[in-house]
Parts: C-alpha cells; sequence; structure tokens
C-alpha cells in the first residue's frame, strides 16, 4: 500500500470506530411501510438468542449496526450474539456455526460473500432456526425466510440522475467525460446498485450525451474488491493517467461514500478539478465533503429503520406469525424468490441535506 492510501485506510477505520461510537446512540425513527401476512412457522421463546453476523467494517452504516442490534435486541427482550467478521468468508461462516450451537432461533445475515453461506445457512434451518438476510441478499440457497434492506436498485437510480443533475447543474450541455466505479463483486447488492445507475446512464451513453473516455462500462471492469478505499483509488490513479491527460473529467458514479472519497482523493492528488461524485451511506466525512462544495451527493438510508424493521420481523417471527413484507416478487437469489421488506433510500445534495438529516443527531450538526 502506498503511504497515502494507508493513511486514508488508517484514517478512515478510526473515522469509523469514533463515529460509530457517536452515532450509535441515536433512537430509533420511522420504518418502511407494507402489508401484514398471515401466520407461518411456530413462534419460539421471547428471550431466544438471536444471532447477528456481520461483515466486515467496510463502511459506517455496519459499525452503526453492530451498536443498534446489541442495544435493541436488548431492549425488545432476546439475547443478543452480534459478531462481525473482519477475518472474511471463513470467519463469517465459523460464527454462523457457532451461533447454531448456541442455539440461536434466527440468525440475521449481513453477507461477505452472498453466495459462500449455503452450507451454514441450511445447517441453521436443520437447527430449527430462521434465517433473515439483512441488507445484503444471500444467494443460490433456499435456507434464507426473509429480506431487509432499503431498495438496493433505486439507490442505484438515484445515484445515476444525481451524477447527470449535477454535471448539468456546472456545465449546461453535454458531452459529459464520465467514469464507472461499482463495489465489491461477492456482494449482491454491487450489481443491483450498478444495474440501478444503468438504467438511467445507460441511454445517455448510447446517444452520446455522457461518453465513458476509459471504455470501461461493464460491470466486472468497474468493480472494487472488497469494497476497499484503496482499490477505488488505485484505479482512479490509472484511469486519470491513462485517460485523462488531456480531456476533463466531468462525473464518477461511485456506489458508496468511502470509495467515492477515495476517488476524490486520488483526483486531487492528480491536481485536477474534482468532478461530480456520487455516494452512498451518508458517513459523516462525507456528508461534511459535500457540505464543503466537495463530493456531490450521498444517500440516505437510516441505519436505525433498517436496524428498527429488522427487529419489528424478529418480533412477528418469535410470535409465530409472518412479519410485514413489501415486495414478494424482486429479490430472486437463484433458488427461492425471498419475501422482502424494502425501505426507501432518499438522495441528498447539499440542496436538502439540513432537511434529510433532520432528527439525526450527528448529522444535523454537520450540516448546521
Ligand atoms: C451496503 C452499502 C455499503 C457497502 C459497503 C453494501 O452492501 O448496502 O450501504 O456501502 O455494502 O459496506
Amino acid at each position: 500500500m502506498r503511504p497515502f492510501a494507508k493513511v486514508l485506510a488508517v484514517t478512515s477505520v478510526a473515522a469509523l470506530a469514533m463515529t460509530g461510537c457517536a452515532r450509535a446512540n441515536d433512537t430509533a425513527g420511522t420504518g418502511g411501510s407494507g402489508a401484514t401476512g398471515g401466520s407461518s412457522a411456530s413462534g419460539f421463546a421471547a428471550d431466544a438468542t438471536i444471532g447477528v453476523a456481520l461483515p466486515q467494517k467496510t463502511s459506517e452504516n455496519w459499525v452503526l449496526a453492530e451498536s443498534l442490534f446489541n442495544t435493541q435486541l436488548a431492549a425488545a427482550g432476546f439475547k443478543a450474539d452480534v459478531q462481525f467478521a473482519n477475518g472474511g468468508v471463513s470467519e463469517q461462516q465459523n460464527q454462523i456455526q457457532a451461533m447454531i450451537t448456541k442455539g440461536a432461533k434466527v440468525i440475521v445475515v449481513g453477507a461477505i460473500d452472498g453466495s459462500q453461506l449455503g452450507t451454514q445457512l441450511k445447517a441453521a434451518k436443520d437447527a430449527g432456526a430462521q434465517v433473515i438476510a439483512y441488507d445484503r441478499l444471500v444467494k443460490n440457497t433456499d435456507a434464507v425466510d426473509y429480506y431487509v434492506a432499503y431498495d438496493n436498485r433505486k439507490v442505484g437510480q438515484l445515484q445515476g440522475q444525481a451524477l447527470l443533475d449535477g454535471m448539468a447543474k456546472k456545465k449546461p450541455n453535454g458531452p459529459y467525460n464520465i467514469e464507472l466505479f461499482a463495489g465489491s463483486p461477492d456482494d449482491a447488492n454491487a450489481q443491483v446498485f450498478f444495474d440501478g445507475a444503468m438504467d438511467v446512464l445507460k441511454p445517455k451513453i448510447t446517444d452520446g450525451t455522457l461518453v465513458v473516455t476509459s471504455k470501461q462500462t461493464d460491470f466486472q471492469q468497474v468493480v472494487t474488491q472488497g469494497w476497499k478505499a484503496e482499490n477505488a483509488q488505485k484505479r482512479m490513479d490509472t484511469l486519470l493517467t491513462g485517460s485523462y491527460t488531456s480531456a476533463t473529467l466531468d462525473g464518477v458514479l461511485s456506489p458508496n461514500d468511502t470509495l467515492g472519497r477515495a476517488i476524490i482523493t486520488s483526483v486531487k492528488a492528480a491536481g485536477k478539478p474534482v468532478p461530480v461524485v456520487t455516494g452512498q451511506d451518508s458517513e459523516v466525512e462525507s456528508v461534511k465533503s459535500i457540505m464543503a462544495g466537495e463530493q456531490y451527493s450521498t444517500i440516505n438510508k437510516d441505519t436505525r429503520n433498517l436496524v428498527k424493521d429488522t427487529i419489528t420481523m424478529l418480533t412477528a417471527m418469535q410470535k409465530g406469525q409472518k412479519p410485514k413484507v413489501t415486495d414478494e416478487k424482486s429479490y430472486n437469489n437463484g433458488v427461492k424468490v425471498v419475501p422482502a421488506n424494502l425501505l426507501a433510500p432518499v438522495i441528498v445534495t447539499k440542496e436538502n441535506a439540513k432537511e434529510a438529516y433532520a432528527n439525526d443527531p450527528t448529522l444535523s450538526k454537520v450540516t448546521g
């Protein structure tokens, strides 16, 4: 790792830890809406153990989720077993196996690799536990009962539209030179975010309004392994030297805030003007950057609401009732369509930041 990439990585880990503490005590907001179905499986003890298998701390939202799950599961009367798998896929597999052994009645999973948990989740089902995919879908297994997440396709569409809007504000007419970034290919969300953005951007690439100077437009060409900032920064460095010695870069589709800030760091280090850069997650450093006029947009996916809706789902399951779902057709995981409770993401730019974070104790301080 080059020295400045290392500084960025270290600072972002520290920032995650700090902001995680600062924002963890927030009270829950309101959740999504939808119909309540009939009863399903029989319930389980009101003080049962609930396992929560979180991925790596690749963004602030996961750090917030850890602390919210711990406090809110306890407040709902459950025993919480919340684990991060910073060591990777096999650590997460072992953690889920250990949760089953400890008798967890539901396992809530934010998968590192959505296709690598089939064996463990089948073992969970065989032991009589139920499984909720949290934020990220688990693929190619029927051992998943429900999915709770923000509407990922909508996230991508909002990012694509924000990129167009941001560039039009700076320069009313195209063509605009852009580059595309996607998240980690092992995370099922990454493709969905990218497809959502391409719903909006592809027609504009086809009609010539947008020019991807590097010609890298396929998902596999633009992914960022492990959602790691240094990987996005390196790719941006390469794109700048390869395609932007004379051309001006007008915009960059970034799938989240951590990568967006890495892209901005790369552009600044190259001495170029900062283009329109999108994001996601409403991370403190990115909201600051938006207020300072640097990053253009982020997405508000309030973790408090996602955890709150997961607890509501768990409470229904505990009583043997079918939890509220809002979508029973979109999330085919390759084996089954997973009934989902989808929450609505909100696009945030400098214009609506104050209003968007009005009830967030940490971010409302940033927006002033
Ligand atoms: C989440 C994003 C997050 C990314 C990296 C995705 O699955 O939905 O909110 O930015 O993981 O942590």
